[in-house]
């Protein structure tokens, strides 16, 4: 007789940033896309998804308001912990908080880390990654760029690569536990920082798989990204 195992879902939710390119002294998170608050349209997101077991990582300014979406409308927040500096140390906190949950992950459960600010995300999405980790232990959801790229140093371009190589990366970035804990512990003691996680397990020599993600899977980082996101929600 067989035992099918069915990965459990873990989410790591980094949204401890200054939103400093908002250019406005509130978090960027906070701020409402067609009148719902950009990190509250990334929770629902998962939340809809269902069984999944998320940690936000947040700052001080913001602790008490999100621990109140938690006890209030998003059962799906497992833990609400402080971030660092960096994106990097802010998720390698999510990281070490999820062995000391209430049901901490098994080494082959997922883990996906999406920023809070891509607050359009779709199901959709959330499902090509939870199938690109059923046959790879990394996956990051990426798009074919539209643009074309230069390598630029001192304001002169040294090479344009191939276009047709090229993804642009968005999260979720997707890890197997047991990797993922493997790659932020190697990180942390070499003082690695990147912007992408799955770099992380790069280093290690692991290979990462791309999976579809979507172009209006954007990060709010600056006011016209509001507009736009409005723009797509009256669009569909
Ligand atoms: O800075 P960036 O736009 O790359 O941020 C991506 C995500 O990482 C955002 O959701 C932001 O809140 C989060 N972040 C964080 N801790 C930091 C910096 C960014 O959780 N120190």
């Amino acid at each position: 007789m067989s035992f099918s195992h069915n990965p459990k879902i873990y989410v790591i939710i980094p949204a401890a940033g200054s939103g400093s390119r908002m250019g406005k002294n509130s978090n960027k998170l906070f701020m409402e896309v067609a009148g719902i608050p950009v990190i509250e349209r990334t929770l629902k997101t998962f939340m809809d998804y269902g069984n999944t077991h998320c940690i936000v990582v947040t700052n001080e300014e913001n602790i008490n308001a999100m621990k109140e979406l938690q006890e209030t409308k998003y059962p799906c927040i497992k833990k609400v912990v402080l971030g660092g500096n960096s994106r990097t140390e802010s998720v390698n906190n999510g990281v070490q908080a999820l062995s000391s949950l209430e049901c901490p992950p098994d080494a082959n459960d997922y883990v996906l880390i999406h920023d809070g600010a891509r607050c359009m995300l779709t199901a959709n999405v959330i499902n090509n990654c939870c199938e690109g980790l059923k046959n790879n232990d990394v996956c990051v959801a990426g798009v074919p760029t539209k643009n074309t790229i230069k390598i630029v140093k001192n304001g002169i371009v040294e090479s344009t690569p191939d276009r047709s190589t090229l993804y642009e990366v968005q999260t979720p970035q997707c890890f197997k536990y047991d990797v993922l804990k493997k790659s932020y512990d190697n990180a942390t003691a070499n003082g690695i920082e990147a912007t992408d996680d799955t770099a992380l397990a790069e280093i290690l020599g692991y290979k990462v798989a791309i999976v579809e993600g979507s172009y209006s899977n954007i990060k709010i980082t600056t006011p016209e990204d509001i507009d736009f996101a409005q723009g797509m929600l009256e669009r569909t």
